[in-house]
C-alpha cells in the first residue's frame, strides 16, 4: 500500500493557492524562503515532527534542511516546486536548531532558521522551555488550509476504526506506531480517535483530559488498584502516565520511552549512580540490570524487578514486604547470603 498523501492540486490551482495565502494583496511579490514547520520558537512534547518550508522565489537549484549541524539529503530535483514537506525527522530533547539552505551551482545562497524546542521530564536540561517557546498546536482550522491544497486534511470525523488500520488519513503525515517494534492495542488498529477524540475547540485531536482519565478509559482496573495500593509513585499520581510510556508505541516493551533501569535512572540519577541496597567490600551495590533474570526466565533484570513502577502495599515501591530483610531478600535469593536459587 501507498503511503502518499493525495496530490490533488494541478500546479494551476497551487499557484493561485500560493498567491492568496502569502500575500494578502492579490498582486504576486517577490517571496522570501521560509520554514513553515516548524514555528520558530515553539516546543514540541515528541521527538518526531514533520518539516514543511517554502524554497520562495530565490535562484537555486537544491534545497536542504539540517537539524543541529546534521545535514539531511538535499532535495536536488526541484521540479519547479516550491513547497517541500519531510516527515519523520528526529529532534534531540532541549534545543534544536532547524535550517533550511538554499544551493546554487553548490554555493549557499540563502539560509533560514527555526529554532524548535523538545521538551521532554526525562532529561534534566529539558523539562523546562526557554522562556518565549510556545506549545504549537497544528491542527487548527487555518494551518489545515494551507496544507489542504495539496493533502487531503481529514476531517476529524472519519470512523474511528478503519477497515484497513493504514488506511487511516492521519498516517500520511504521522509515523506514530507504523514503523515502532511494540505498537499499542489501539493505535495498531489505527483508531486515533479513540484518545484523539475532536472536544477541544481551539485546536482539533487535542488531549485535555489527564493521561489517567485518557489511559484510565481503558486500564481502568490497574489504575484504580495503583491508586488503593497504598504508596503511589510520584509521576503517576500525577497523572502523567505519559512521562514514562509513549501513548502511540516504542522499541521498548511496555512501549516504555527507554530501557526501565535507564527511564528510573533519568529521575533517580542518584540513586542509580551510588551503591544500591548492598555495599560489598569491592564497595559494589547490588546489580541494577542484567540482561537475563536467573531468577525469572525469559525476563530481564531491572530496577522494575525489585520496584514496582505505580503503586505498591510496601514503603519505596517495593514489590516484596521489606520489613525483614532478611525474608525480602530470600524472595529472590533462596538460599541464605548466597548468591544462588
Ligand atoms: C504544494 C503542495 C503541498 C503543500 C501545500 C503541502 N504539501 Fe506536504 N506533501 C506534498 C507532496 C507532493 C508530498 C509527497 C512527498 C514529496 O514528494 O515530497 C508531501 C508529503 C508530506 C508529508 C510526508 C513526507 C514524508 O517524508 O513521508 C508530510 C508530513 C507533509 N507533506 C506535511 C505537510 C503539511 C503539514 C503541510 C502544510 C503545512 C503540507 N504538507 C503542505 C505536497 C504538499
Ligand atoms: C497534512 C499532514 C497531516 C495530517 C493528514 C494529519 N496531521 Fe496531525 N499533525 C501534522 C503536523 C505537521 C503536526 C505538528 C507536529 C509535527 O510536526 O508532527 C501535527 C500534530 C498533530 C497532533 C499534536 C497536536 C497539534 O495539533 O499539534 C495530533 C494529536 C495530531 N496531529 C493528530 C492527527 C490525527 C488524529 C490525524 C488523522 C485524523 C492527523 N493528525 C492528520 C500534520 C498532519
Ligand atoms: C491510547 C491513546 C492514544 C491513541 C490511540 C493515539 N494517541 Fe496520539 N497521543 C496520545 C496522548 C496521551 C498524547 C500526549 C498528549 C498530548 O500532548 O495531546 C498524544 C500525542 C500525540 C501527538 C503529539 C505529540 C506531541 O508533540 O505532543 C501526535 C502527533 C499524535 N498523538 C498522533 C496520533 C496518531 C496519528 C494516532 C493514530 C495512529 C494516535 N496519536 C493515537 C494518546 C493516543
Ligand atoms: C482504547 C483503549 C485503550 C486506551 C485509551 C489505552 N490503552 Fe493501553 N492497551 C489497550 C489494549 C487493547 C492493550 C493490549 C494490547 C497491547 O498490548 O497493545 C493495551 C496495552 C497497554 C500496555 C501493555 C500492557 C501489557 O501488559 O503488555 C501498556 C503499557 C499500555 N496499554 C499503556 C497505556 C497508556 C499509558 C495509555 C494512555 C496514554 C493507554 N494504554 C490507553 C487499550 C487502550
Ligand atoms: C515512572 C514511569 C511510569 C509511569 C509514570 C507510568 N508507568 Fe506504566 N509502566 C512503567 C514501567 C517501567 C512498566 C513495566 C513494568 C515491568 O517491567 O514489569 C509499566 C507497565 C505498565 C503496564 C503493563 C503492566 C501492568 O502493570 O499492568 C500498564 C498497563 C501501564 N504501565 C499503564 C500505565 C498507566 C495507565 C499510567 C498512568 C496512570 C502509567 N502506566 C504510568 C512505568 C511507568
Ligand atoms: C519523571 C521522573 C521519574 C521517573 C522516570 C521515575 N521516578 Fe521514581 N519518583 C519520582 C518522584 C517525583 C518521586 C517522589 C519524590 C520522592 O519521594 O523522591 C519518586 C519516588 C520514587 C520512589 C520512592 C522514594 C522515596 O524515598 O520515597 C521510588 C522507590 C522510586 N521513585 C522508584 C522509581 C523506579 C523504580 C522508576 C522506574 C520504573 C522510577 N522511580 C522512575 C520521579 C520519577
Ligand atoms: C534488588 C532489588 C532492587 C533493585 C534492582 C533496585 N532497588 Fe531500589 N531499593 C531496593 C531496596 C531494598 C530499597 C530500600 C533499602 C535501601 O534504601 O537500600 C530501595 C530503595 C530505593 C529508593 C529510595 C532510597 C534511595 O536510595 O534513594 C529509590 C529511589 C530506589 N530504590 C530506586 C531504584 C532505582 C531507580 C533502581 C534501578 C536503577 C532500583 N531502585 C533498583 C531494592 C532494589
Ligand atoms: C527481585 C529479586 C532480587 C531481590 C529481592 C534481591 N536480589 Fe540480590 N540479586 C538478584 C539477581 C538477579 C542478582 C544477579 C545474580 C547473578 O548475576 O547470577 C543478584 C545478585 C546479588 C548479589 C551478588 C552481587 C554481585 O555483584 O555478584 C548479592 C550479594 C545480592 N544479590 C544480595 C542481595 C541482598 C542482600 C538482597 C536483599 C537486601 C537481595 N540481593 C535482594 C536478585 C534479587
Amino acid at each position: 500500500m501507498k503511503l502518499r498523501p493525495i496530490v490533488r492540486c494541478s500546479r494551476l490551482i497551487l499557484s493561485a493557492a500560493l498567491i492568496c495565502i502569502f500575500n494578502t494583496s492579490s498582486r504576486a511579490e517577490f517571496q522570501q524562503p521560509r520554514i513553515i514547520i516548524p514555528i520558530d520558537q515553539s516546543f514540541v512534547e515528541e521527538s518526531t515532527i514533520s518539516l514543511v518550508f517554502h524554497k520562495g522565489d530565490v535562484p537555486a537549484d537544491a534545497v536542504g534542511i539540517s537539524i543541529n549541524g546534521n545535514r539531511l539529503p538535499p532535495i536536488l530535483d526541484l521540479k519547479e516546486r516550491k513547497i517541500f514537506c519531510i516527515g519523520g525527522a528526529k529532534l534531540a530533547e532541549g534545543p534544536n536548531r532547524i535550517r533550511l539552505y538554499l544551493l546554487n551551482n553548490g554555493e549557499i545562497v540563502e539560509e533560514k532558521i527555526a529554532s524548535v524546542f523538545f521538551r521532554s521530564d526525562l532529561f534534566r536540561n529539558a523539562v523546562i522551555p526557554p522562556p518565549g517557546f510556545e506549545k504549537y498546536y497544528f491542527h487548527t482550522m487555518n494551518h489545515e488550509a494551507y496544507c489542504s491544497f495539496c493533502h487531503q486534511m481529514p476531517s476529524g470525523h472519519e470512523a474511528p476504526n478503519p477497515a484497513v488500520p493504514l488506511d487511516s488519513s492521519c498516517f500520511p503525515c504521522h509515523t506514530e506506531g507504523k514503523s515502532s517494534k511494540y505498537v499499542h492495542g489501539p493505535v495498531s488498529v489505527g483508531s486515533c480517535l479513540m484518545c484523539h477524540e475532536q472536544k477541544s475547540a481551539s485546536s482539533k485531536y487535542r488531549i485535555e483530559d489527564s493521561d489517567e482519565i485518557t489511559c484510565g478509559t481503558c486500564h481502568e482496573e490497574s489504575v484504580e488498584s495503583w491508586k488503593k495500593a497504598g504508596y503511589y509513585h510520584g509521576p503517576v499520581a500525577m497523572g502523567r502516565c505519559t512521562t514514562c510510556h509513549d501513548p502511540h508505541g516504542s522499541e521498548y516493551p511496555f512501549f516504555l520511552k527507554m530501557e526501565t533501569t535507564d527511564l528510573c535512572s533519568a529521575c533517580h540519577a542518584e540513586t542509580a549512580s551510588r551503591p544500591h541496597v548492598i555495599l560489598s567490600y569491592a564497595g559494589k551495590g547490588h546489580p541494577i540490570r542484567i540482561e537475563k533474570d536467573p531468577f525469572h526466565p525469559g525476563q530481564k533484570f531491572d530496577c522494575a524487578s525489585c520496584h514496582f513502577p505505580h503503586g505498591s502495599p510496601y514503603n519505596l515501591l517495593l514489590k516484596e514486604d521489606p520489613t525483614s530483610m532478611a525474608s525480602y531478600c530470600t524472595t529472590c535469593h533462596k538460599k541464605k547470603g548466597r548468591n544462588t536459587r
